[in-house]
């Protein structure tokens, strides 16, 4: 699709220039900007820090070893001898890069292969493979969201679901986080619109920053009330949860209409996915403009996703792990007065801050003594945290040695908010 330039012939005879004149860069120093620089300047910025060493449990961190609790490797399969094989036999077979769009010639069989599995993993008829997961909910909403749909959303839901809808003709509408009363409510207000068109719900399976699950058979029944199509984003379930580690729709019985999964967390590689009907699934194909207009995923990364499906849907001690070590560590900081959820409903140990600039320093004091986690703040989630989470591949050890940093490192910060 080309794009038709606005205005008149340019060898028209231009009038005169208005003034004042806006300059476009002069937002790049919000005060967004000013925070940012202001704890580079104190050394408490917890972001684009390097790391080195393998993918793994712990890493090395400014020279010295930390417990990485910051990494989505949920499986722990990054380092896994068979993954690690099945990428380096790809980039032998293939070479390093597809170079061209799944449309034209950046189609291999291994995608067929991977999208075979992926469709039978999730109880689906079809599913496309993307090159990130991000691309594939931009692809999905973006597409299947017309001028007179909706996409209803949860108010926790991760940012490609947000910015597909934006990306779309349609209509963007939140409903209240895992309520769903809310949603209820949002798609009757929805029906009672002259002319509304059809509605797509997306929910996060699991919830990226708190680990929460969504309470899917109440929110299919509202879909099912109200004639909406249901997405589940499987991205923090996928391998974790559910018999096989199908995720959280196959955890409770629910059938969605469509399901999302990413290959950058459980899977160790890069690239995402959606499955669905085959003709919702041929419809992505044709006219995705985020599947179409962009590269394939590169051949290791494709062949690491398979081999770590194959992995994750037969051993089961993976997810048994990684809820021993979630408990393990979510007690273990409830002993220490971290402000944490009273169970683990997944790999993610979310542990509340509040503020900031305390969520800024305790991330300091723990890198210092030797735990590497993320810290999220406003407007990323609505009060500062640390999310911590955890790999099947964690020792009980590892999971104590973090423990360890976490009580040396406790200082006024948490406990204020502790006792909010
Ligand atoms: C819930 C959810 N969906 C989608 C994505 C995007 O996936 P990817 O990082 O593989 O592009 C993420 C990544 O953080 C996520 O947490």
């Amino acid at each position: 699709m080309s794009l038709t330039p606005q205005g008149p012939d340019p060898d028209v005879p231009e009038p005169e220039v208005p003034k004042p004149q806006a300059d476009i860069f002069a937002k790049v120093d919000d005060s967004r900007m000013e925070d940012y620089r202001l704890a580079e300047s104190l050394d408490l910025l917890p972001y684009y820090r390097e790391l080195d060493g393998e993918i793994g449990p712990t890493m090395t961190f400014a020279g010295r070893p930390v417990v990485m609790l910051g990494s989505n490797n949920y499986l722990g399969l990054t380092t896994d001898p068979r993954v690690r094989a099945a990428a380096i036999s790809a980039v032998e077979r293939y070479g390093t890069g597809i170079t061209g769009s799944r449309l034209l010639n950046g189609t291999l069989a291994i995608h067929g292969e991977l999208e075979e599995l992926l469709a039978d993993w999730v109880d689906m008829e079809s599913a496309l493979v993307f090159s990130t997961g991000y691309a594939a909910n931009l692809g999905l909403l973006g597409t299947i969201v017309g001028p007179s749909d909706a996409a209803i959303v949860d108010s926790a839901a991760h940012a490609s679901l947000v910015d597909g809808a934006r990306l779309s003709d349609g209509t963007l509408r939140a409903f209240r986080h895992n309520r769903p009363n809310s949603l209820r409510r949002t798609l009757r207000s929805w029906r009672e619109q002259p002319d509304s068109g059809g509605a797509l719900v997306a929910v996060d399976g699991i919830y990226s920053m708190d680990g929460d699950w969504a309470p899917l058979p109440e929110i299919a029944e509202a879909c099912s009330d109200f004639g909406a199509r249901l997405l589940v984003d499987e991205a923090h379930a996928l391998g974790v949860v559910g018999p096989r580690g199908a995720g959280t729709a196959a955890a409770m019985g629910v059938r969605p209409d469509l399901v999302m999964g990413t290959f950058s967390k459980s899977l160790a590689s890069c690239g995402g996915f959606i499955a669905g009907s085959r003709s919702v699934i041929e419809y992505l194909k044709v006219t995705s403009r985020p599947f179409v207009f962009t590269a394939s995923g590169v051949p290791a990364a494709l062949a690491a996703a398979l081999e770590a499906a194959r992995i994750a849907q037969v051993e089961d001690w993976r997810r048994e792990a990684v809820a021993a070590r979630a408990e393990q560590l979510r007690a273990g900081l409830a002993q220490l007065g971290y402000q944490v959820a009273d169970r683990v409903q997944s790999s993610i140990v979310a542990v509340q801050v509040g503020d900031k600039w305390d969520a800024g320093m305790l991330w300091k004091a723990l890198i210092d003594h030797g735990v590497y986690t993320n810290c999220a703040v406003p407007p990323a989630v609505p009060r500062a945290m640390l999310r911590t989470s955890v790999m099947a591949t964690h020792s009980d050890a590892d999971i104590d040695r973090a423990l360890d940093g976490f009580e040396a490192a406790r200082s006024p910060g948490p406990q204020r908010a502790a006792g909010r």
